[in-house]
């Protein structure tokens, strides 16, 4: 699909993202697996995510002596997970870059419409200041991540990545035609979206997964 030319947007092809990918496809993957194969790939993500970001030099005394070694700016970063899903993922962002800000944005899909509902919101007042990574494993009809990147220009950001696991091709033509300016890296590029808006063979629905709200006892 056109997405590969696209070159803001980046899907992963990496033999240990797929592995764990396996890990969040099976229906029979425990909870404490499943958060766990989240955060792996969370970080593995992070990792390239993070590989344009300025870093400055600084001095540091080895045992043997004295060097420059350039660092992240840590407090330049913020992560915005968008509520619930999206915080799994962050504990792995959150484990790299311990001081990182972060921000939270709650965004539910109206269960009939599956337009993105908003009903939280609360970022860094500096957020125009600071190299903003949206975070969500799914991109699916791309409503909920094109409704936070609003929310986040509108609160003053300027420089926003979003970083999914799965995606859509229908999200990722939705998302990258409303947010032409914000750089999309996707672990995975799913076939379709079912009738009801699922992503297809996809994880399911991870919040779901994570938190085990529609587990029966
Ligand atoms: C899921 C997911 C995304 C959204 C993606 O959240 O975590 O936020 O759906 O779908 P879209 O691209 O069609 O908008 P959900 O609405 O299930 O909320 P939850 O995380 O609270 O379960
Ligand atoms: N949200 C999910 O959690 N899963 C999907 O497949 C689509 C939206």
């Amino acid at each position: 699909m056109s997405a590969k030319k696209n070159p803001n947007v980046h899907v992963f092809h990496h033999p240990l993202i797929s592995h764990k990918m396996a890990i969040l496809r099976n229906k029979y993957t425990s909870i404490v697996e499943f958060r766990r194969a989240i955060k792996e790939i969370a970080m593995l993500e992070c990792y390239e995510a993070l590989r344009d970001i300025p870093t400055a030099a600084q001095t540091i005394v080895t045992p043997l002596e004295s060097t420059r070694q350039h660092v992240i700016k840590e407090k330049e970063i913020c992560f915005v997970p968008i509520l619930r899903a999206g915080l799994a993922m962050a504990e792995g962002f959150i484990d790299l870059m311990p001081r990182a800000k972060v921000g939270h944005i709650g965004i539910y899909r109206n269960p009939k419409t599956k337009k993105p509902v908003e009903y939280f919101i609360k970022l860094p007042r500096n957020i125009s200041k600071l190299r903003v990574f949206l975070i969500d494993p799914m991109l699916a009809t791309g409503g909920s991540a094109i409704e936070a990147v609003k929310r986040l220009y509108k609160h003053g950001a300027k420089n926003v990545t979003f970083v999914c696991m799965v995606a859509a091709p229908e999200g990722v033509k939705a998302f990258t035609k409303a947010c032409p300016h914000v750089k999309l890296y996707i672990g995975t590029l799913d076939r379709e979206l079912n009738k009801n808006k699922y992503i297809l063979p996809g994880i399911g629905d991870a919040g779901d997964r994570i938190y085990g709200t529609e587990e029966e006892i």
